[in-house]
């Protein structure tokens, strides 16, 4: 794999290889072998120019994991905030040897473009990009999704027949853009639900359904119900209802908990506004997988770094070769 800058250009073929090399990562994790030889004397760049707790540090945890080096870039106290433009910053990172580099960065499209510029020789991972995509946090989710349903060795198996429902602030979402190509090429059903205001205008495009009352898509029982944060910091007032407002119609509060099926899951990206989009009491239940979703992301992140740094071909790249 030459790149990873999102989903909606996965094909199942590679999505699957993914997730399944995420699964004997995992096994390595639960034997206790707390580090693996394969990426030794390899370089990765966390180069992050917005803010991140669980992206940057499992992407961390997981390049060690691998025993590769690993170089953190933040652009706060970097050479950014002088102007520094993002060409100067990566080439900058790969004359220091990155072999990889992992962005984060606040315009949609940063990655593609540190990826086909020609600036820099290293793969790159999208680790979210503005509004446009979130790879590695959908490839994770749909890992747990596939866990929970098929239990511990799910290798090879797809979501077929399983109806997940998004909910929330899907404008400003790339983790929801992610998710929808993503379980949609693994054969799950999608429902968005969330106000008319926070839903995309071209999400007809989009291979999901849109409902906007929570209420009636738990009552379709979905077999896993993902919250999403509310990206206040994103937000105008003249689109959002008021906090109290939100929670009253679109949070998941204990008694829409209670009516969703026993064994429907309750996801959440992180990090969460409790008391908003989620209650506490939904937070901390058994059927939240919020925590579960931390440990997997490390493993989905050491396969991700394992196939691009390996130079293993994706279906795509053996398709373009021919
Ligand atoms: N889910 C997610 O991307 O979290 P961070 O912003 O903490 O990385």
């Amino acid at each position: 794999m030459r790149h990873l800058l999102d989903t909606r250009s996965l094909s199942r073929v590679d999505a699957l290889r993914i997730l399944d090399v995420a699964e004997d990562m995992a096994d390595t994790q639960r034997r206790e072998v707390k580090k693996l030889p394969t990426l030794r004397g390899k370089t990765v760049v966390n180069l992050f120019f917005e803010d991140s707790t669980r992206t940057r540090i499992s992407f961390e945890a997981a390049a060690k994991r691998l025993s590769a080096d690993v170089i953190n870039f933040s652009a706060k106290g970097s050479s950014v905030s002088k102007g520094e433009s993002l060409q100067d910053t990566a080439q900058t990172l790969q004359a220091m040897g990155a072999d990889a580099v992992v962005i984060r960065h606040g315009a949609s499209g940063a990655p593609r473009t540190l990826a086909t510029s020609g600036w820099i020789t290293a793969g790159v991972v999208n680790a979210g990009d503005g509004t446009h995509e979130h790879p590695t946090q959908a490839l994770l989710d749909a890992f747990t999704i596939r866990k929970r349903t098929y239990g511990e060795d799910s290798r090879g198996r797809d979501l077929a027949g399983l109806h997940v429902t998004i909910v929330g602030d899907i404008l400003h979402s790339r983790v929801a853009r992610s998710n929808v190509w993503l379980l949609h090429t693994l054969g799950a059903r999608v429902t968005l639900v969330g106000p008319p205001t926070l839903i995309p205008q071209d999400v007809s495009a989009w291979p999901a359904r849109v409902d906007y009352d929570l209420d009636a898509a738990i009552a379709e029982r979905p077999d896993a119900l993902m919250m999403l944060r509310i990206q206040l910091e994103r937000m105008n007032a003249a689109y959002f209802p008021t906090e109290r407002e939100y929670a009253r119609a679109w949070g998941l509060d204990a008694a829409r908990l209670a009516a969703l099926p026993p064994d429907s899951i309750v996801m959440h990206p992180g990090p969460m506004n409790r008391g908003l989009e989620i209650s506490a009491a939904a937070a901390d239940s058994p059927r939240s997988t919020v925590l579960e979703q931390v440990t997997n992301g490390v493993s989905v992140r050491m396969a991700a770094l394992y196939l691009l740094l390996s130079g293993e071909r994706t279906d795509e790249e053996k398709e373009d070769a021919r």
